[in-house]
């Protein structure tokens, strides 16, 4: 794979323009932190999905750091591939000690030991997105459901590590998810909306859960306005079948039947029946009625 050492030019306005718009949002939850007695954190006593806590001063070095050892260590040492568009990019090498934290259908995601708060996301090569990726990050800013882009080449992108299960695991292994999850996403997706983005793939792969509350760990389609339907139907399923039934009984979700249902699911969302579905305004409201792509 490729290697992308120095900044471009629009590098540097990314990341100047991103750093302008961390400070100006710190400085925004430094207000609030006076005006609380309990302080900042007290906001969101319990959203802390970062593994260690966030010393802003030595964050810079730490990514000059890490992308040192992506574009020395990682880079050269992995093998990322693509077999099919609709299934999980293949990791066949990657080097020492990094470990491979999750695959969706575009990328590979890494975390290295040295680099607790950290993750590298490397796209397969010929799998599109990442431009896109960086440009929902920059307009995202910074909120408790979504992680940080602090680093963006034409290869990876250098996010905070959100700590947590995927709804997906939490179904295979009987995990309980409760309904503040599904506030805590609501919530997420009406803030994307106000910053002009759209709530779209968000399905199980691309949710956590840690502590009981939601997360979002994959924006990469947020720029895409095409109606998408699929957490709207997430949703329905968590309140007539999942709080319900599955719930109650501590249910284990198999693996392979939850790729049965993802198959079965994408081959009903292009069927367009969809289309002849009733639109709530809970879903108006969250941008996310009408047709998955
Ligand atoms: N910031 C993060 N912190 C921790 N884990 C992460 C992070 N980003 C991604 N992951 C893990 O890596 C997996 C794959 O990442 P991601 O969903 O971003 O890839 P993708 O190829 O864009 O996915 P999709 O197929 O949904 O488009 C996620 O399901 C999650 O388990
Ligand atoms: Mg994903």
């Amino acid at each position: 794979m490729a290697t992308h050492l120095g900044l471009a030019q629009n590098d540097s306005q990314y990341e100047l323009s991103h750093l302008i718009e961390q400070t100006l949002v710190k400085l925004e939850q430094y207000k609030h932190s006076r005006e609380s007695p309990l302080g900042s954190n007290c906001r969101h006593p319990q959203r802390s999905p970062f593994l260690v806590p966030v010393d802003s001063a030595n964050e810079s070095f730490q990514i000059d750091e890490i992308r040192q050892i992506i574009e020395g260590d990682l880079l050269p040492n992995l093998v990322v591939r693509s077999i099919h568009p609709h299934d999980p990019v293949v990791v066949n090498r990657h080097p020492s000690p990094w470990t491979v934290l999750g695959c969706g259908n575009y990328a590979a995601v890494f975390a290295h030991p040295d680099h607790p708060n950290h993750v590298v996301k490397v796209y397969a090569p010929g799998r599109p997105g990442l431009q896109e990726e960086r440009e929902v990050y920059r307009r995202i800013g910074v909120h408790q459901a979504y992680s940080v882009c602090h680093h963006a080449s034409d290869a990876y992108l250098v996010l905070n590590r959100l700590e947590g299960v995927t709804l997906y695991d939490c179904l295979r292994h009987g995990i309980r998810i409760p309904p503040q999850v599904i506030k805590d996403v609501d919530e997420a997706i009406k803030y994307a909306i106000g910053r002009g983005l759209h709530g779209h793939d968000l399905h199980g792969r691309n949710i956590l859960m840690h502590q009981g509350r939601g997360f979002i760990v994959d924006i990469s389609d947020f720029l895409n306005p095409q109606p998408c339907r699929a957490w709207v139907d997430i949703r329905k399923a968590y309140y007539r079948l999942y709080l319900p039934f599955i719930s109650p009984l501590n249910l284990r979700i198999p693996g392979w039947m939850l790729s049965v249902i993802r198959k079965c699911y994408r081959i009903y969302a292009k069927s367009g029946l969809f289309a002849r579905g009733k639109t709530t305004a809970a879903t108006n409201s969250l941008g996310c009625s009408g047709i998955t792509s």
